[in-house]
Formats: C-alpha cells, structure tokens, sequence
C-alpha cells in the first residue's frame, strides 16, 4: 500500500506542476473579481491567497455518478450509531453535569450567554433540560440556527431522543417548509424565520424561551435578532433569552446584552497536532485530496474531516477520490466517502453521523457547516485548505456574490479542534504558519457588514422601525451599504422619497424572498399573470433544474431545447414546470426529459408555500394564458437593475455600470440576437455569466422604474432611438445627506 502511495504522490506532483503553470498563465489576465471586494482578487495581497479561481469547477449535472451510487446504497452498509443507549449517550455529553446549574441560571436570568465546545451538547440538551423543567408550561421554547441543515438535523435528532415523532413535540420551521404542530414543544427554526415571526408579533407570545443558538456565527439575521430581543424583553420581562457561543465573543455578546452573566461549559478535549505547509499551496484542493489519500495510507484508524467550499467542489471532490481509490484496488483499507452540504437531501445527511464500520475509515467532505453547526464524532483527522465561500456584497454595484475567501484565525482553530474531540488528533493545515499568522483576521467579518441589506431594512421598516442609524446593531452595517439597500427599496416602490414604507412596501415585506422578488410577484398581481410568476418564483429557487449526464450529452440537450421559450429562460422555465405538472408531475417524467425530479419536487413544495402566502393576504392568482409578454414585464418590475444591452463586441454591458456580462451557453438565449435582457443573477465561473436571462422591451424598464430610468432628452435622435436611449439615474444622490436614513415618522405606515 506503501508503494502506491508513493507513486501517487508522485503523479500528483507531476500533475500539480503542470497545472499550477497553466495557473500562472491565467492568472496573467485580467479578472473580472478584481472590480469586486475581493481580497482573492487583490494582486497585491500575499500568494497565500491568490491562486485559487483557477480552481473554479465547472457545474457538471449529472443524476447519479457512480460515486454517489457507491456511497449511498439504498442498505445502509454503515456500522450501527453506536452501542449506547440514547439515554447513555446524552448523559455522556459535558453539558449533563451541569443540568441543575443551567437550569437555575435561566431562572434567575433574563439574559443568559452560555459558552461551549462544539459537541458538548448546548443545542440537543439545553432544549430539553429546560422543556424538561417545566419551562414549556406557559409557551415554547424556539431555538434558531444559522442554517437550514443544522435546524432539520438537530431537530431530528432530539425527536428521537425525546422519543416522539418529527413535528409533535419536537419540530423545525425552515423557509418553505414546516415540521411543527400545535403539540409542537421544542421547535428548532432558522433565524431567519424567526425574524418573519416577530414581523407578525413583536412580543413573540407563543414562546417562554428564545435561544439564539450559533450566536458567533453572526448572520445578519441573528445580528438583527439580537436588537430586537433586547426591545422585546423590556416589554416581556418572563421571556427568556439565551445566547450560545462556539468561541471567545462572550464577553462582546455580554456587554451588549446588559452585562448579563456568561455560563461556561468547561470542554472536553484532547490536544491537536497541527502541521502546516512549508510552502503556500498551489493547488488547494489537489493538495487536499492528496492529503486525505496520504492519511489514509499512511496514518493510523481514524476518520478524516476535510473543509471545502460548496457543493460542485464537495461533489467532484467526492469523484475524484472514489476514482483514485478504485484505482489503487483492495490492496488499501476502504475509505468511505460521505459529502455534506445544505443542498445535500436530508436522509442522505444524516449518513455522516454513522460510524464507519470497524477495518473501514471515513472521510466526512463538509462545508463550514461542520466548523460549530453540526458535530460529527470520531474524527481524528481534519484537513484544512483554509478557505470557505460567503457572500460578499459591493455596495457600489449593488451586486452580492459568493466570493471564496480566507477564513479567520478564529474559524482555522475551530477547525482544528474538530480533531480533538474523541482522543488526541492531527489537524493538516494547507497554508502556511506565515500565513496564518499574518494574514488571516483574528475573527470573520459579521455577514451584516458584507451583504446586500434590501430585504432586513425592508423588514425593520415593516416593523416601524425608521431610524436605522441609531438602531442597536451590534456592529453596525456601513453606511454605504444601508444606503445603497435604502435606495433599492426606493427604486422598487417600496419607499417613498421620504423613506418611509410605501403601502407596496408593506405587501412586499410580507414574502420572505428578496424584495425584487417579492415584487415581480406583486407585479405580477396587477398585471394578472400570477400564476405563471408563481412557478417562475419557485423554479428559480432551485438550484439545478436541468441534468446532463456525461454520456447523453447530446440527448440531453435535445430534450432541453423542447422546452426553450425564444424570449429565454425564465418563460423556459415556466416551460417546465408546466409540463411536469400537466404529467401529473410525474418522477418518469423527469427522467425521460432529464430533469432532476427532486429539484421539482421541491419547486412544487415551494411554489405551494408562497400560494398560501399569496392567500393569507388575498393577492389574487389569475394566469394569463398565452399572453406571456405580461410575465417579462412584470420581471422587469423587479429586476430593472439587472438590465443589460447587447454589445457590438461581445457579450452585453450592464445598464447601471456598464460591466460585460454574458449569456450562459446553456440559456435559451444563447446564439439569439436578443438586444435587451435582464436576469436574476450573475454566476461567475470564468466569465461574469447572467443566469436566468430573458428578452425585454426597454420601454418596460421605464414603466418599471420610472425613477431609475430616464430616456435621454435628444432632439434629434429617431423615435424609435428615442425609445432605446435609457440611463440609469445611477448617482441621482451621490454626495447627498442621508436624510431617508432619520426620517420621521409621519402618520401610520403607509
Ligand atoms: O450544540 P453543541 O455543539 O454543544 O452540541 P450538540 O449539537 O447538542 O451535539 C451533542 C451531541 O449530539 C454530539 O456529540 C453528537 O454526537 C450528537 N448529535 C447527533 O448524534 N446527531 C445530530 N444531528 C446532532 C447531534
Ligand atoms: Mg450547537
């Protein structure tokens, strides 16, 4: 095993250098990102991180690679949880020593922090300590997640400790999907939705106790949490507010919520040996997979825990090394490969929780979700390339990315600790100590600082709240940033020029979508195509509609252009989903068509979601037959920023700021001569590509945002240039006061 070890080192190198050559020649050119706020971008950063989008994966769609069918046998092949009872298990964890302790100290405490080790128990037990206490008398106990994943799993797993079934006494509420009842308990939800409740009742009636659990994760939804519970509790002084912490920002967390006490779980672990590259990778991930193959050669039992950046990179990860391990053939130990990602179905997450049988080793290929979200036990040995993927937002552009970044010291060391948990472990770092030491932050910048903030200002105001400079953040947002949002909601109606909430801006804030979306929906209302906006909506909340297995490339396409609406493909999407739910939305359907049926399946649960929104609030649902021009108009409503016109040269040039982007080869668009379009978003793999493009009329951006477009005053251009000549009144308030920012209330809320 020694030897092939060996000989694949060897090749990879030789590989390795060919590739990192190929990578410097890219890296000549000019990138696109270098516009952005992207330190990646950045020439004059250290090497440490300025190799990495040659990188950038190609999406490749494919229904199920042989990889996937190895890891994911209908029978499960794992070896059994484990030998301990549940009741056994839970009194294993840290935090059990100090039920009596907890308990009394959220008695006697509005405000609690509680400090832990990941995997001590904080977000299984607490819950159930305190249901168990008698808490849950007089309301239910809610504790929200940053992520989705997190909620589904956690909420899972303490069903099955408590012994009920999933959304009795314990439930989760996700976007889009509720597991919860009125005997509903214990209810697990993400931050985001707990927001949206407090939108509807500031006082938060139904609960007895909030947990604001992942606290240090600070998604802007928690940050935003965070000044609201501290307004809320003034007028609710039984409600109980508990804020839990993976690392060092409990003395932050307690100064801003008045002092109040911090509770620390002592943890529970071993020492980590961490080995960093001598030299700054070329390669992060080559190098990563290499590394995973060296431990498994050469390293003694234990299950390895690798960092990646997203699903594509996770899932070609996945390939790759199922491939190279076929390659070396039984002479070497089995390694079983287990990806997890949020988009990743539920019952194939839970998978990773399983030990791998004895002989075996398992190698978890995880996002940052595994950094505190979830805890995997038996890990021995973490690799770490040092990068994770976030939004990034420019508020110049008003454009979000996701960006692949550096991670901060703070999250390396929560990594690493992912080693120590079950005896003495070793953590691969794949950057330098130099690296680390000089040129990652100490902590990651809250996402409230680097994210589009259109849809929590809209919410806030929705709430009454107006004066967003004095509000209680706990990091503020940059000015720039609130303005920018500020001016969006402006240009989509949803303020006035006073920047209070327009009556549209009410209705808007009643979806928990972004606030283009919401009112391309409306739009949608007025111009009675809303039944067709609706399945839009909800097609373009899944990420792969269309799959392309490598063999049947040609077929694939075939079939896909069937559904190609020549105005592009938002109508292509409506397309799809229309046929589907003509053959009774049929699962050999999909196939057939090579669509991924799950993806439609959860467009279907989306789309029926958002209907019942839609009725809540009695917006009525009319299709418009065959007159689809009304759909690209009401898109436009929403998504007049993402405007673009054709360039003579190549490509199209955005209205706002004249930035080449292009149309994705596999748009219906593509090789059409369509002179304006808009589209959702922008995907940037080795060019700025719009994704989701559709034909317009430039007159309709007009009619959309009258006070974002103008047409160019000339005498003596044609009508018909006349109609053509838009500018976007881009910087109409560059340089001004921000007045819309203190405005007063006047009256009610429009
Ligand atoms: O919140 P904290 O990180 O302190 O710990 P936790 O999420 O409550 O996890 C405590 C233990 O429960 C972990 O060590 C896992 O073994 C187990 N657990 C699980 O088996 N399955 C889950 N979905 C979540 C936790
Ligand atoms: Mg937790």
């Amino acid at each position: 095993a020694a030897m092939s070890g060996t000989q694949l080192a060897r090749d990879r190198k030789e590989q390795r250098q060919a590739e990192a050559k190929a990578a410097a020649d890219e890296a000549e050119k000019p990138d696109i990102a270098t516009q952005w706020n992207d330190p990646m971008a950045d020439p004059n950063l250290p090497k440490f991180a300025s190799d990495m989008r040659k990188n950038r994966l190609q999406s490749r769609p494919e229904d199920m690679p042989e990889w996937k069918k190895y890891v994911q046998p209908p029978d499960a092949m794992m070896g059994k949880r484990t030998d301990k009872t549940i009741r056994e298990q839970r009194e294993s964890l840290p935090v059990f020593h100090f039920r009596k302790q907890l308990v009394t100290a959220v008695r006697e405490n509005q405000i609690l922090i509680v400090v832990g080790e990941t995997g001590s128990g904080k977000t299984t037990q607490l819950t159930q300590y305190l249901a168990e206490a008698g808490f849950t008398n007089q309301g239910i106990i809610g504790c929200t997640q940053p992520r989705r994943v997190a909620a589904v799993s956690v909420a899972k797993r303490v069903a099955e400790e408590v012994g009920c079934n999933l959304g009795d006494a314990v439930g989760y509420t996700i976007r889009f999907e509720d597991k919860t009842s009125p005997a509903t308990r214990i209810k697990y939800m993400t931050d985001g939705m707990l927001l949206r409740e407090i939108l509807m009742d500031q006082e938060l009636k139904r609960y007895s106790i909030i947990m604001l659990d992942e606290a240090h994760e600070r998604t802007i939804s928690t940050d935003v949490l965070f000044a609201l519970l501290k307004l809320t509790i003034k007028r609710r002084p039984e409600l109980k507010i508990i804020v839990t912490s993976a690392t060092l920002d409990a003395e932050k967390f307690s100064n801003y919520f008045n002092k109040c006490p911090i509770f620390t779980i002592p943890g529970r672990t071993f020492p980590v040996e961490i080995l960093y590259s001598r030299e700054p990778e070329s390669d992060y991930l080559d190098s990563a997979l290499e590394t995973v193959m060296q431990i498994h050669i050469a390293e003694p039992p234990g299950d390895i825990l690798l960092f990646l950046t997203g699903q594509e990179e996770i899932d070609t990860s996945c390939e790759v090394l199922f491939e190279r391990m076929k390659v070396l053939g039984p002479k070497v130990p089995e390694l079983i490969i287990l990806p997890i990602y949020s988009a990743l179905p539920s019952e194939q997450q839970s998978r990773i929780f399983e030990p791998a049988p004895p002989g075996k080793r398992k190698v978890v290929i995880a996002t940052n979700i595994a950094e505190t979200s979830i805890t995997i036990d038996h890990i021995y040995y973490v690799v770490d390339p040092g990068f994770v993927k976030q939004n990034a937002y420019d508020p110049k552009l008003g454009m979000d990315s996701l960006v692949v970044t550096p991670i901060s010291q703070a999250q390396a060391n929560q990594r690493a600790g992912r080693a120590g948990r079950t005896g003495p472990g070793k953590c691969f770092r794949l950057y330098t100590e130099a690296a680390y030491q000089s040129e990652m932050l100490p902590t990651p910048i809250p996402e409230i600082q680097r994210q589009n903030l259109a849809h929590t200002i809209l919410m806030l105001k929705a709430m009454g709240i107006n004066d967003l400079l004095h509000f209680d953040f706990m990091d503020p947002p940059p000015i720039n940033t609130m303005l920018t949002a500020l001016e969006e909601l402006y240009a989509l109606s949803a303020l006035d020029d006073e920047g209070l909430l327009t009556r549209l801006g009410r209705k808007m804030a009643d979806f928990p979508m972004e606030p283009s979306l919401s009112k391309v929906l409306l739009a949608s209302v007025s111009l009675q195509c809303s039944d067709e906006m609706l399945s839009i909506v909800a097609m373009l909340n899944i990420q792969q509609v269309f799959t392309r297995p490598k063999d049947k490339q040609e077929q694939a396409d075939k079939k896909k252009a069937k559904f190609h609406d020549p105005h592009g493909d938002h109508l292509t999407l409506l397309n799809v989903y229309n046929s589907w739910s003509r053959n009774s939305f049929s699962n050999p359907w999909c196939h057939e068509n090579f669509i991924h049926a799950r993806q439609m399946k959860r467009a279907k649960d989306v789309r029926d979601q958002i209907v019942k929104i839609m009725q809540r609030y009695r917006h009525p649902i009319v299709s418009c037959g065959a007159h689809t021009q009304k759909v690209r108009q009401a898109l436009c409503s929403g998504y007049f920023r993402n405007a673009a016109r054709k360039d003579p040269q190549e490509g199209y040039k955005t209205l706002i700021e004249s930035t080449p982007v292009y149309l994705h080869p596999s748009s219906a668009l593509f090789g059409k001569q369509a002179e304006w379009v808009i589209y959702h978003d922008l995907i940037l793999t080795t060019k700025e590509y719009m994704h989701a493009t559709t034909s317009i009329e430039p007159k309709w951006l007009v009619d959309a945002a009258p006070t974002f477009f103008k047409v160019a005053p000339s005498d003596r251009l044609s009508k018909r240039k006349k109609q053509e000549r838009i500018q976007p009144l881009y910087n109409k308030w560059a340089g001004e006061d921000d007045w819309r920012l203190s405005a007063q209330r006047r009256g009610g809320r429009g």
